[in-house]
């Protein structure tokens, strides 16, 4: 029987909970279809990182890297500086391994409640890429002494000249954060993504960016973008800022089918992204490395306002389950959770709150789990 062995690393809060929904529903796809899971705990999070200082270990990546994928649930705890969790665990993963592609579907399934007025899942059905190793998240920051607000003028001229910032860092006059990228950074998130629309039969594919403004990087990813089209008469492309674009995505979200953007705007249209298509708790994403070990988690995090309490919503876990499975080259199993977690939301009885129900966590995972073995 075929077996894939799967790093899991349900993390903080909500993560914990729903993962094991996740890993409820993984189980009985994998039963209904034939092939075998194997879960390899990892305790990576704040309970762990407060008891013994450590976020991840080395040993651990090495570890890792010998599984065919990684299951993760969400990282942050407010007892933790924001930052040492997120940046020491989740992004550590991600350019560890290299995953160059965040893709995030925004789809909106049938009888989810939808807040944009006349708008159904006809409308709402694209895929965002999103950069995932540069851009601002490279990590390159620091503060800056002798400087005041009031000497940017000077700053600006000097850094005409050279860099211009005298970097110290236990001066706290200025704070700097680089965002950078590269031109194999860029070309290979934006070939993958020019090459998933082709494949998929889609005809469009937009880019985000921030050109009339930050004009070196993101001049830099246009142009790379527009170039790179030539390739790809097929493909209608078009470059949008992203301030209009997250406007697009409120008034006219029919209008996309594919967006390939940089780390960060990434990052922020993918909330809005959850917001239309039914919110945080249905919004799945994998961290992609086509040639090497990828990840598979929810978009959303630990959501300290409801954790403990059994009631986060599971099926973007269940969803980046699904994604996991897919990419593992089990796609029928895949088939099997989508088509599941259609039946159960067109019953309508067993959601959680954020759905406007009353079931909790495992309910959900339950009913989901459920419905695989009897599909
Ligand atoms: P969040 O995504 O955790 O929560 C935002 C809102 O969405 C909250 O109101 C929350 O209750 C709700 N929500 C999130 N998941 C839900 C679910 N499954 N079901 C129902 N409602 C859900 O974002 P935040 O509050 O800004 O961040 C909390 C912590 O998580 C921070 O430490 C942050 O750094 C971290 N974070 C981690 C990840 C990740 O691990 N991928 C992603 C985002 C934020
Ligand atoms: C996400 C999160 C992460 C990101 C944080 C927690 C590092 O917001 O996965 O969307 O910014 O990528
Ligand atoms: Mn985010």
């Amino acid at each position: 029987m075929k077996k894939h062995k799967i790093a899991l690393i349900p993390g903080d809060g909500v993560g914990k909970e729903v993962i094991a929904q996740g890993v409820k529903v993984l189980y009985a796809a994998s039963e209904k279809h034939g092939f075998e899971l194997d879960f390899i705990d990892y305790p990576f999070g704040s309970g762990h990182y407060l008891k013994t200082g450590e976020l991840v270990s080395e040993d651990s990546l090495a570890e890792i890297g010998k599984c065919d994928a990684i299951y993760l649930g969400a990282l942050g705890d407010p007892r933790v500086k924001p930052g040492i969790l997120e940046k020491g665990i989740l992004l550590q993963l991600r350019f560890h391994f290299d995953q160059y592609v965040n893709l995030r579907p925004v789809k909106l399934l049938p009888n989810v409640y939808c807040p944009l007025k006349n708008k159904g899942p006809a409308d709402i059905d694209f895929v965002v890429f999103r950069e995932n190793t540069e851009d601002f998240y490279i990590g390159l920051g620091g503060n800056a002494k002798g400087k005041t607000h009031q000497n940017l003028e000077l700053v600006r001229q000097m850094y005409k000249v050279k860099f211009g910032l005298d970097i110290e860092t236990d001066a706290e006059e200025i704070a700097y954060q680089i965002g950078l990228v590269s031109r194999g950074g860029t070309e290979r998130i934006i070939r993958y993504a020019y090459e998933y629309t082709k494949k998929s039969g889609k005809t469009k594919l937009a880019s985000v960016d921030k050109a009339n403004v930050l004009t070196s990087i993101y001049g830099f990813w246009r142009k790379t973008f527009e170039d790179m089209g030539a390739e790809y008469p097929g493909i209608k492309t078009e470059s949008l800022f992203v301030d209009a674009v997250t406007m697009f995505f409120v008034m006219q979200p029919e209008r996309f089918q594919s967006l390939v953007v940089p780390n960060m705007f990434g990052d922020i249209i993918t909330d809005l992204g959850a917001a239309i298509q039914g919110g945080m708790g249905t919004a799945p994403s994998g961290n992609i490395n086509p040639a090497g070990v990828s990840m598979f988690e929810p978009i959303h995090g630990s959501a300290p306002d409801i954790a403990g309490r059994g009631i986060a919503n599971p099926i973007a876990a269940i969803w980046a389950g699904e994604m996991m499975v897919r990419s593992l080259g089990e796609g029928a199993a895949a088939d099997s959770i989508m088509k599941a977690l259609e039946t159960v939301l067109a019953k309508n009885r067993i959601k959680t709150p954020d759905f406007g129900g009353a079931s909790s966590t495992s309910d959900v995972g339950d009913a989901i789990a459920d419905a695989v073995l009897k599909g």
